[in-house]
């Protein structure tokens, strides 16, 4: 039997070129290899997106981004957070389980607070209990599915843990395995994808590159990218700059060696790094690029997918709820 890996990508941002290298690409790696459960998280959105239409739209979005990079459905487990009711029903039998001092000390919570009072907020200023028990959502996510592993970048370490922690809390209450304990998965490998300001390509910096821009739009975000103000006669550090940095994440070792040379015989602006990388991106997305256009211009055939998914998920989501009402009296 393959063993259960499981992730979620909150719809909060249309997805960039860090989601891909960061999560989608090794996740449908990992897929080959084991039991794999996508889904997407817009529970968790909801925490931050309140416009319908928006929470609507980035989470087509975020499935047809899956979709486009080939995540096959007869091979994945690929479903709507909001579609499996049993996640909100563990989530609050997990909640009995779950001490508030575990809640007050996950990361994403601390740094609210941490950032409330540089500003000389009161401590939960702008706080609601949706993030406050994030992670009880998080853990009820990954718990319902059986999950062994979690692919999820380093950030998100803690919230796995928390959710091993709430899993044996169960099991040792009752003295049986109800709760598989999941393992984090954390991809080592994954590089530092700098954004245009070179700081880490988040949407929080609000300096993302999206893979399926149209040609005239993703050459002009690139032609964004900082960089330092040496002229084109100058002989340029390669290792130093963002638009190298980029290149090489998807350029072969020749290409590398070549854009390289060109850095450091100097005569090579910057306009003519960034066409290269820009041409690069063409290049690796355009057929990606082009099944996503097709997919997200068919959002019944999306919701099709979904509820399919959906369907197949509550089969799995119900039995495992089944066994913990077994197991708890209710
Ligand atoms: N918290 C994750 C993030 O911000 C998204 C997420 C929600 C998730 N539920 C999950 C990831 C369950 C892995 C497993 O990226």
């Amino acid at each position: 039997m393959k063993k259960i890996a499981l992730t979620g990508i909150k719809p909060t941002g249309t997805p960039h070129i860090g989601n891909y290298l960061g999560a989608i690409k090794p996740a449908l790696e990992l897929a080959k290899n084991y039991d794999a459960r996508y889904f997407i998280a817009d529970y968790h959105a909801l925490n931050s997106v309140k416009d319908p239409k928006l929470l609507k739209e980035l989470t087509y979005e975020i499935a047809a981004t899956w979709l486009a990079f080939g995540l096959d459905t007869k091979e994945v487990l690929f479903y709507r957070q909001s579609d499996i009711p049993e996640i909100f029903e563990l989530t609050t039998f997990i909640s009995a389980f779950t001490s508030k001092g575990l809640m007050n000390r996950a990361h994403a919570y601390k740094a609210v607070v941490a950032n409330n009072k540089e500003n000389n907020k009161e401590d939960d200023h702008n706080v609601n209990i949706g993030l406050f028990t994030y992670p009880v959502l998080m853990a009820a996510d990954i718990l319902m599915f059986d999950t062994n592993v979690v692919p999820v970048g380093k950030d998100q370490k803690q919230h796995i843990e928390i959710a091993a922690d709430i899993a044996q809390s169960v099991n040792f209450n009752y003295k049986k395995d109800l709760l598989i304990v999941p393992e984090p998965l954390i991809n080592k490998d994954t590089p530092l994808i700098p954004g245009l300001d070179g700081r880490k390509m988040s949407k929080s910096y609000n300096n993302v590159i999206s893979p399926f821009l149209p040609t005239k739009k993703l050459r002009k975000l690139v032609m964004k990218i900082k960089t330092n103000s040496q002229g084109i006669e100058e002989v340029k550090n390669p290792d130093e700059c963002n638009v190298f940095a980029l290149y090489k994440l998807f350029a072969s070792q020749s290409e590398q060696n070549d854009l390289r040379k060109q850095y450091e015989a100097g005569g090579m602006g910057w306009g003519n790094a960034k066409q290269t990388l820009f041409e690069k991106l063409e290049d690796v997305f355009a057929k990606n690029r082009e099944n996503y256009n097709n997919i997200i211009s068919d959002k019944a055939e999306i919701d099709r997918q979904l509820k399919e998914g959906a369907l197949k998920a509550r089969e799995i989501s119900s039995s495992v709820m089944q066994r913990l009402r077994n197991g708890a009296g209710l």
